[in-house]
């Protein structure tokens, strides 16, 4: 049978105690909601359906660019009133898989078991043996061990209310029943609602089969609710990361000190130590070493580059051998190639720099090509902007600007140019020259220091 997947989203969250709807709070720097819409985009399904309704309007601003259909909820009258109002865009033949937007561990492997057991029909959900399974769906199972019925956690027996097995909020079941079975539910319970889960009583009445599959992770049936559980699961999620990219040959220092918030790809016997964050689209190559401290965000690098400690690198290539760091700050638009050195304390904007090439010390090099083995002493400074304009600056192959220069944009700087230190250079150097531009250095014979005596006698 074909799949609609209905996500339901349209609470608002008010254990999170935000001006933001919940589903937008981020885990690894993903809104919750693109998390389970992510997951579901990896099942053979036909349409996604999102039911919102408070702040509906930022949600579907926000996360415009999922393939998703969003339909409007407009009073939050339960889990099986929110389904209902998509029934109508579904056709009757489809088995509709409702997923909830603030559970977005879920896996793949269990929605793809879930639908498997259910792919001709029946009723299907995921459960889960929680060790603290309060505040949830308690499911209540027969002699024979089927399920018979979900009871809210208000609504349980004392009996009940020590059942482990929760309801995860996953159900399954064809369209066809859920028309026939949703506007029937009635809204007696605890909370006045209209519960998705009494189609489950309902399939037992019309003996239809229902399907439960145990989560195989305890993680998988995690809600959020409100920021503790939020910081909960991503510790979780993070620690799975991690031992993931363990697995593949990267040695972690300490795997609840890495953060990955983005699309990773980190090669064989690279070395990442502590406090590391990767944002983005990260390329690492092999046999890297990242220091501690370092954000990386939206960064290629190649193999066998060091990024030293307190770095952080945005929009940026950086080619083998590299070192940067520690203290270093490479900007968005920065190419370095081979055998580049970027020290401490330096700031590299929109730039290339070509093989063999440093620039160690404290110094801003902005809108500039850099050639080969060029040397850029201390405290160098590319001054690109003069207020409105941007300028470049091009520094030919194996120059050597000397300490405290200022090279004035736009200005070029000959191969093999040597620069004294201290200059302010406004015009362009030639190659294979010395230039300077700085007050000729003088000493003044006749001059007097002020005696100190002197000016007590007044
Ligand atoms: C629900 C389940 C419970 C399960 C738990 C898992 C029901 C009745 N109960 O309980 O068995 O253990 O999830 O976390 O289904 N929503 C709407 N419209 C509404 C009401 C809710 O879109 O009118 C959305 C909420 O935004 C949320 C989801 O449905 O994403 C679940 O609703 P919530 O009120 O949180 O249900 P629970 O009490 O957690
Ligand atoms: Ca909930």
């Amino acid at each position: 049978m074909p799949i609609s997947v209905v996500i339901l989203a349209a609470g608002h969250g008010k254990r999170m105690n935000s001006q933001f709807p919940k589903v937008l709070h981020r885990l690894a720097g993903k809104p919750l909601l693109e998390h389970i819409v992510n997951t579901a985009q990896q099942l053979d399904c036909k349409d996604i359906f999102v039911v919102v309704g408070h702040e509906s309007r930022r949600i579907q601003q926000e996360l415009a660019h999922l393939p998703v259909q969003w339909v409007e909820q407009q009073k939050r009258l339960g889990t099986g009133h929110a389904v209902l109002q998509v029934l109508p865009q579904i056709d009757p033949s489809d088995q509709v898989l409702t997923l909830v937007g603030d559970i977005p561990l879920v896996t793949l492997a269990t929605l793809q078991r879930l639908v498997a057991k259910t792919n001709h029909g029946g009723v299907g959900l995921v459960t889960a043996k929680l060790a603290d399974p309060s505040g949830l769906g308690r499911i209540i199972r027969d002699d024979d061990n089927d399920i018979i019925a979900i009871v809210e956690d208000r609504d349980t027996s004392v009996e009940q209310r020590q059942i482990k097995e929760i309801n995860t909020g996953i159900i399954t079941a064809p369209a066809k029943l859920l028309n026939q079975w949703l506007p029937a539910i009635s809204n007696h319970n605890s909370q006045g609602e209209y519960y998705l889960t009494d189609i489950i009583s309902a399939a037992v009445t019309q003996n239809e089969p229902i399907h439960g599959v145990i989560a195989d992770h305890q993680y998988e049936a995690m809600g959020v609710n409100d920021r503790c559980q939020l910081a909960k699961l991503e510790r979780i999620y993070q620690y799975h990361l991690a031992q993931e990219w363990m697995r593949r040959g990267v040695t972690i220092i300490d795997p609840s000190r890495l953060d990955i918030r983005g699309e990773v790809e980190i090669g064989i016997d690279t070395i990442i130590d502590i406090n590391v964050v990767l944002e983005g689209n990260v390329k690492i190559g092999k046999n890297c070493q990242i220091g501690p401290n370092c954000l990386l965000r939206n960064v290629t690098l190649a193999d066998d580059v060091t990024v030293n400690a307190n770095s952080v690198l945005e929009a940026s290539t950086v080619a083998n051998n590299c070192i940067v760091g520690p203290f270093a700050r490479l900007r968005p638009g920065t190419e370095l190639a081979n055998d580049v050195h970027i020290g401490n304390f330096v700031e590299v904007k929109k730039s290339i720099v070509a093989e063999h090439s440093k620039i160690n010390h404290l110094s801003y090099v902005g809108d500039t090509d850099v050639g080969k083995s060029v040397n850029i002493g201390a405290g160098t400074i590319t001054c690109n902007y003069d207020g409105f304009n941007k300028y470049r600056t091009q520094v030919g192959d194996h120059a050597f600007i000397g300490s405290g220069a200022q090279l004035v944009a736009p200005v070029n700087i000959g191969a093999w140019a040597t620069i004294g230190a201290g200059s302010t250079i406004t015009e362009n150097a030639p190659e294979n020259t010395l230039t300077l531009g700085r007050a000729r250095q003088c000493s003044i014979t006749d001059w007097k220091r002020p005696d100190q005596r002197d000016s007590n006698k007044e």
